[in-house]
């Protein structure tokens, strides 16, 4: 996930539970673009000894090619083609989500793909841009092309992150393609992962938001799937992850103001599972400096008794993440 699941935080995932795939963040692509090396690194240094895709946006065939033999040079498992990001910015670009309006054009880009790309060639797309009318039309082209993995995320491009999945789909895409198909949006726990493959036929599932949430997400799939008691971190236990990933997220030339910025990105998903009432979430959201947002996480997760108070496996489904709108400039706007 942009600006999320780079390094740093695929360090931590490691030590927590690795997933058996990771995808990068997007490599945008346009005309003279160079490989982002913040980017870059989560392959470079890729902490798991597990397998990593790179993805890209974009919509120039010939840039798009020239992307791919950069990449060839790093140690990926594949290329993974962007068809889903919602931002207006982007998909009035006609990438990302855009693409999903013109099927023509999907196809020119596989092909230009799968020519040059040595490992597996894959997608992460959602149902459609609106609606699902160029559903089947799609999975046609993938079938076509003979694309090694799709990774759907059954809302549509307008349907945002808040839209109501319908993983139907995902049973249509297993039906039609003959390769692996891993369902996305809204896999909120073990419990969800187990039942929504099971009613599915997906290969697999692709975790984002909850995995910032719950780390040990990964690790409690594999204990559930064995049979085995899965693991029910504490509140002390969430306080160590929050510490962890805070030191990771610093860099040398970070101030502390945009420190707090980027810690609030991943404290406002933490923080749909630390308190009902959503108290954690607006004292986090007015924290002004690290020390402010330390001792906030010290007063919900390490305080007496905490060490026997286990988080909430899911959500509070009525509280909200804003991720990108909590900075201290914002804080009057900010409410639970
Ligand atoms: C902050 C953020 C950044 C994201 N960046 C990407 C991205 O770079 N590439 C991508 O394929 N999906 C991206 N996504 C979408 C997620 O991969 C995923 O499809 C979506 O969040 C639904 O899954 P979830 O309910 O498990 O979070 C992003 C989502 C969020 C919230």
């Amino acid at each position: 996930m942009q600006d999320v699941t780079g390094l740093p935080f695929m360090k931590i995932i490691s030590e927590f539970g690795d997933p058996d795939l990771y995808f990068t963040e997007y490599f945008r692509v346009y005309e003279g673009s160079r490989l982002n090396p913040e980017i870059l690194s989560s392959i470079t240094c890729n902490p798991s000894s597990r397998p990593i895709f790179a993805q890209l946006l974009g919509e120039s065939i010939n840039e798009i090619v020239r992307v791919c033999r950069l990449l060839q040079g790093h140690s990926i498992a594949g290329i993974d083609l962007n068809m889903g990001c919602p931002a207006p910015r982007v998909f009035k670009k006609n990438v990302g989500g855009g693409l999903l309006k013109d099927p023509a054009k999907i196809k020119e880009i596989l092909l230009a793909m799968k020519s040059v790309i040595q490992g597996r060639l894959t997608v992460k797309m959602r149902i459609g841009f609106e609606d699902d009318s160029n559903f089947f039309e799609i999975l046609e082209i993938l079938k076509e092309v003979e694309v090694d993995l799709l990774s759907l995320h059954t809302r549509t491009v307008l349907g945002g992150y808040r839209s109501i999945p319908d993983h139907s789909y995902v049973a249509k895409a297993v039906k039609f393609l003959s390769c692996p198909v891993i369902l996305n949006g809204n896999v909120t726990s073990a419990q969800v992962a187990v039942q929504l493959r099971e009613e599915t036929g997906a290969a697999g599932v692709m975790v984002g938001r909850s995995a910032i949430r719950n780390p040990w997400i990964f690790r409690q799939i594999r204990e559930l799937q064995n049979g085995e008691d899965i693991f029910r971190p504490s509140m002390n236990d969430l306080y160590e992850y929050v510490t962890l990933l805070l030191e990771a997220l610093k860099k040398p030339d970070m101030n502390d103001a945009r420190l707090v910025a980027r810690s609030k990105k991943f404290l406002n998903f933490v923080g749909l599972s630390v308190s009902p009432n959503g108290e954690f979430l607006h004292f986090m959201r007015r924290a002004q400096t690290s020390r402010d947002l330390l001792d906030v996480c010290k007063r919900f997760m390490l305080e007496d008794g905490l060490s026997e108070t286990f988080v909430s496996l899911e959500p509070y489904d009525h509280l909200v993440a804003r991720p990108s709108q909590e900075t201290c400039s914002l804080i009057s706007k900010c409410s639970t």
